[in-house]
């Protein structure tokens, strides 16, 4: 199974942001985790914090790629192109979030993606991967 993990911006300061909200492990460090637990799953990871770059990544994969999971960041509350990207393609795409954007400022309540994936996992700290991973399994 093939499966790629999108991050969107400034999610590559993970372990440096904000750690008292995202922790100090940064993604690098956990998706060396993700692929020794997972060694089934042939596991792709991309980042990038321009808004273009994660909309041709999704077009790239979304028609041959199992699943994608989405951590649209900052985007996911602003971004009606990823919204549409995620609606163009086939493959599912399960959105994430490292907290719960639920129970912070009130901009992050609202997620341009979620009417348009297959599921949402939020606010499970870096695990919210690791179940997003799972999901697809099962
Ligand atoms: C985030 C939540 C977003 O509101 C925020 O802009 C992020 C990270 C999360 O994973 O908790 O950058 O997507």
């Amino acid at each position: 199974m093939k499966l790629q993990i999108i991050n969107g911006p400034n999610l590559n300061l993970l372990g440096t942001r904000e750690k008292n909200i995202y922790g100090d492990k940064d993604f690098i460090e956990h998706f060396k985790d993700l692929q020794s637990n997972f060694k089934n799953i042939d596991l792709h990871y991309f980042q990038s914090n321009i808004e273009g770059e994660l909309i041709n990544k999704i077009q790239e994969v979304g028609f041959e790629f199992d699943g994608i999971i989405l951590n649209a960041a900052a985007y996911t509350h602003t971004s009606v192109g990823i919204g549409d990207a995620i609606r163009s393609i086939t493959s599912p795409v399960i959105e994430v979030h490292i907290s719960n954007t639920y129970s912070r400022e009130e901009f992050r309540h609202k997620s341009f993606l979620s009417a348009h994936v297959k599921g949402v996992i939020v606010g499970f700290g870096l695990k919210s991967y690791d179940l997003a991973i799972s999901s697809f399994i099962d």
